[in-house]
């Protein structure tokens, strides 16, 4: 038996995703997520959002490079419902979403992507090797990755004093944290694994970051032999 709870307990959180993606737009996604530095714009032309929830950062993406082709994977079916409606409403025709975990990309998606994002996903999984394994498998050689997590120092000390890390470690433990914990091997990392132990992890596990890796929103590339 495991302890936590995944997503679909917290209708809640998607109803807030809804408004917290709407603000999300163009001038959002290029100041905070948009990986400038390190691929120019025109040369990113196919994406892929892990964990896109119900879709409204996706699609802001989308209407953002209207070029190019974005894909939108959740595992959860109200979130897919909600980002088909949107697609729908919206007549979007560069974005697909697809009920799907990150952990089963599509064979034929290997190496096809050159930009991948998981926006507040990585920390919630309850086995994220997988998903990572999966991710870069799916990720061109010269492709970019940015992932989303919340501030959060992995040593406790660091975070000792500061409201923001008190009022994020609080959310963890009804939301992030649980999350970690629904399925099979249950990591149980939520928000309290820390941006270092993120970054450690990625390292570990064959992905170059770029820049300060010690913040909310990282760059990364697969790191090539
Ligand atoms: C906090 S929400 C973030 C949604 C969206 N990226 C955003 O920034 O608004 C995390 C999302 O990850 C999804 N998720 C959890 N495990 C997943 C997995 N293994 N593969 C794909 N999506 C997953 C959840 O269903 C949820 O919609």
């Amino acid at each position: 038996m495991f302890k936590g709870y995944d997503f679909s307990k917290l209708e809640q959180v998607f109803h807030y995703m809804n408004q917290d993606g709407a603000s999300c737009d163009g001038t959002w996604i290029e100041e905070n997520i948009f990986p400038s530095k390190y691929k120019s714009r025109d040369k990113i032309r196919t994406i892929l959002d892990i964990g896109c929830g119900t879709g409204k950062i996706t699609a802001n993406i989308a209407n953002y490079l209207p070029n190019a082709k974005v894909v939108g994977i959740d595992v959860d079916q109200y979130a897919i419902d909600t980002a088909l409606k949107l697609k729908e409403d919206e007549d979007l025709t560069n974005v697909e979403f697809y009920l799907l975990g990150g952990d089963h990309l599509k064979e034929e998606w290997t190496g096809r992507f050159d930009w991948i994002t998981m926006l507040k996903v990585f920390h919630d999984l309850p086995n994220p090797g997988p998903c990572l394994k999966g991710a870069m498998r799916s990720l061109k050689d010269d492709g970019v990755m940015t992932l989303h997590d919340p501030l959060c120092h992995s040593d406790p000390k660091l975070n000792v004093g500061s409201k923001i890390h008190a009022s994020t470690l609080t959310l963890s433990c009804y939301i992030c944290l649980p999350c970690s914990l629904s399925a099979p091997p249950a990591v149980g990392n939520g928000i309290g694994w820390g941006l270092e132990n993120r970054a450690k992890y990625l390292r570990d596990n064959g992905l170059t970051i770029h820049g300060n890796e010690s913040v909310e929103v990282i760059h990364c590339s697969k790191t090539l032999k």
